[in-house]
């Protein structure tokens, strides 16, 4: 049944809320995108640089939990042209209704998915970003601000990004970057957009595979414990860089940011993921199936951080995002005259 919430994203995705969970890698897996899903908003699989193994047995598992619509995250510039093309042959062989992409636009990756009628939803920091994922075929733009977790492609807040995004094309556009709660959906909405994606929120729930330690220390900080870094170089392309909460790594490196890695630097692992050794400067953040010095890993979250007091079950999120959002929304109306 439509609601006052129902927008435009709602009938593209086939969900009830609009309202997504960010991809995010390694920590997204098939509990959360399910659980997300199942509570009407729209849950995705964060897929970066997975095997076609591994993202094949991940969409069988939410398929197992829930029949409601998904998404899978690939970033297809910042992974090896070879594995990522598996990886799309992996995800459109099962059938994968909605793609959402981040970073450079690769105009073919788009094309491929779209051939194959999969959706692409394209998550972007700058507004020619935005005008180019349109131009190359995809269906809604995720408009990233600068606030925002995780790896941050542009530099400008989402307050202002957004509605510039909005007036530069004609698809449905979702912010992204700070919003966590209903009134920042209200927000969103009054800029123009037809919903929210949050990923430092869902970070902060029973069902991600973040280590306790990540949800922890996303709980204690405050908005200004976050630091905007290109220090975390090791697996991504030079220049690329994270909001993460400061850490005695990020303070380290503070007075020299490098961006990419020096020929001379010497790779120290610091914790392990069943055998695999995991680096100093990776961008792998603490994971449920890591040990070791996790509090030195890149502990990705937004400056939201400052708004979220508890670990909560995800569809206690979605509720309360929705609530909160419907009584901002009754608040404002009753603000004019009758
Ligand atoms: C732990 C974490 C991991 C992330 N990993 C990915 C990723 O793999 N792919 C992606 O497209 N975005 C990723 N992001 C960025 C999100 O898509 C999104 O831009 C961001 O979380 C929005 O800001 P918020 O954290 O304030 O909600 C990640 C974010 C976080 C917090």
């Amino acid at each position: 049944m439509p609601h006052t919430l129902h927008t435009s994203i709602c009938d593209l995705l086939g969900c009830r809320y609009p309202i997504l969970q960010s991809g995010m890698g390694g920590v997204a897996r098939s509990e959360l995108a399910a659980a997300v899903s199942e509570a009407g908003a729209f849950g995705c699989l964060g897929m970066v640089r997975e095997t076609p193994a591994k993202i094949l047995e991940q969409i069988d598992e939410v398929r197992a939990r829930t029949d409601k619509p998904f998404g899978v995250n690939l970033i297809p510039a910042a992974t090896d042209p070879e594995l990522f093309n598996a990886e799309l042959d992996a995800c459109l062989s099962a059938g994968v209704e909605t793609l959402v992409y981040f970073w450079d636009i690769v105009p073919d990756a788009i094309k491929r998915a779209k051939d194959h009628g999969c959706r692409v939803v394209h998550q972007v920091g700058h507004v020619d970003a935005a005008v180019q994922a349109e131009a190359a075929g995809a269906d809604a733009i995720i408009a990233q601000g600068v606030e925002a977790g995780g790896h941050v492609h542009g530099s400008v807040s989402s307050l202002v990004l957004l509605p510039q995004i909005v007036d530069a094309v004609s698809i449905p556009v979702l912010g992204s970057g700070g919003f966590a709660s209903g009134r920042s959906l209200v927000a969103a909405m009054s800029l123009g957009a037809q919903g929210i994606q949050c990923g430092t929120r869902f970070l902060a729930t029973d069902e991600s595979f973040a280590h306790d330690i990540h949800k922890q220390r996303v709980i204690e900080a405050a908005a200004t414990d976050t630091l905007h870094t290109d220090a975390f170089a090791i697996n991504w392309p030079p220049h690329s860089p994270v909001r993460v909460i400061k850490n005695e790594v990020t303070e380290r490196f503070v007075e020299r940011p490098f961006g990419y890695l020096p020929e001379d630097f010497e790779r120290e692992p610091i914790a392990e993921e069943e055998g695999r050794p995991v680096y100093l400067l990776s961008t792998d953040s603490p994971l449920k199936s890591m040990t070791g010095d996790l509090e030195k890993l890149a502990l990705f979250a937004g400056q939201v951080s400052g708004l979220i007091h508890s670990t909560e079950p995800a569809a206690k999120v979605v509720q309360r995002i929705v609530d909160e959002a419907l009584v901002a929304l009754n608040e404002l109306a009753n603000r004019i005259p009758r």
